[in-house]
């Protein structure tokens, strides 16, 4: 069963050889290397949650007309499996990530997945799946929840047929520079999300549509774009794929992160992050920061570190800004020590060698 569900398991056959994995496993990418098994569970607006299935990984079977792939009703979520040092295996926050993904479904009118039957069928597939937990340091198995419009017909409507997929990959650093900061660029002239639009969802089109601006930026010799709000283009947003935090110095050092307003992705490492920088002693702001005051508190020598933040980047320094014509350098373009304690206390949080005082972790 997951979650009062009855599922039928059909583990593989003849599982991959302990070398063939490993040899896989060595230089995984993003996205790339899969494990050995996926979990599925069908929806039908008549019948609700039905046929959950644990099964070999491989392709879907999709009709041309099957009205996601045109219309883009599909939402995803993504968080980690890590490996302690111990060899214990455990997942980071997957209730919240569950919690995000009944959120992003209701804004796109998909079926809310019960948190249990979610949290269940991650247990069982990492179960199943626990020699793919890399022992590397920075790898680990990236679990990305899927749910989609499966209905093949093509009226513009909410599906009566939805598919959840459940998989697992190896992910190596998302940043293939680890700590080197990111230079970012600031748009002026997309945005990725409008007030009561879609951008507190994670759903699959808000990353189409920041594609042309991070093109743009890739053109500027930047790393990564800097979405401003919609409104008025002067308040920071997000990454795109990642939430922004600014760190301003002192003898308490204060983190100020653009407040969730409903246009930027609430993101779990972004919370998480958040309560560690209280615990360790940090001043924490939630709020509205421009563009213009980000540039006039670096200048000023106030503003001394900035870092994105994600599932997938964990946390990146962020070294220099472009703008049209202006350019500035946060403090001296390197990694700042707050962003670095930052950083060392959630990975170790993670991966079991620091305790755990929020109850994080689900060992599997
Ligand atoms: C993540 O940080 O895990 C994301 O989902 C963002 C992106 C890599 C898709």
């Amino acid at each position: 069963m997951v979650g009062g569900l009855p599922i039928t398991i059909e583990p593989v056959s003849e599982p991959l050889s302990d070398a063939v994995r490993r040899e896989r496993m060595r230089e995984p990418g993003f996205g790339r290397v899969f494990s050995e098994h996926m979990l599925t569970i069908r929806w039908t607006r008549d019948g609700g949650w039905q046929d959950a299935s644990l099964h070999r990984y491989g392709p879907l079977v999709l009709d041309p007309a099957t009205s996601a792939l045109h219309y883009g009703q599909s939402v995803f979520e993504g968080f980690k499996v890590y490996r302690g040092a111990d060899g214990s295996v455990a997942a980071f926050r997957p209730e919240a990530n569950a919690e995000r993904f009944r959120a992003s479904s209701r804004r796109l009118c998909l079926p809310e997945l019960p948190v249990d039957v979610f949290v269940d069928a991650v247990d069982l597939l990492v179960a199943h799946d626990h020699e793919w937990v890399p022992t590397a340091p920075g790898h680990t198995l990236y679990i990305r929840p899927l749910l989609f419009a499966s209905e093949p017909e093509l009226v513009v409507r909410p599906s009566e047929e939805c598919l959840f997929v459940l998989t697992a990959f190896v992910a190596a650093d998302y940043f293939p520079r680890g700590l080197t900061p990111v230079s970012v660029w600031v748009a002026d002239h997309f945005v990725r999300a409008a007030p009561g639009g879609t951008g507190a969802a994670k759903c699959a089109a808000n990353y189409a549509a920041g594609l042309a601006a991070q093109a743009e930026a890739a053109e500027h010799g930047c790393d990564q774009v800097v979405f401003l709000d919609a409104v008025e283009r002067r308040w920071i947003e997000e990454l795109g794929g990642m939430n922004l935090l600014f760190v301003y110095g002192g003898d308490v050092p204060r983190i100020v992160t653009p407040e969730l307003t409903g246009t930027l992705l609430p993101g779990i490492t972004r919370d998480s992050l958040l309560t560690i920088a209280r615990d360790l002693g940090y001043a924490v702001e939630e709020r509205r920061i421009s563009v213009d005051e980000w540039e006039a508190d670096v200048r000023s020598g106030a503003m001394t570190e900035a870092f994105a933040c994600g599932t997938a980047a964990v946390l990146t320094p962020v070294g220099r800004v472009r703008r049209g014509d202006a350019q500035w350098t946060i403090g001296d373009g390197g990694t700042g020590p707050v962003t670095a304690s930052l950083r060392e206390r959630l990975l170790a949080v993670q991966t079991g060698a620091a305790p755990d005082p929020h109850g994080w972790l689900r060992r599997i």
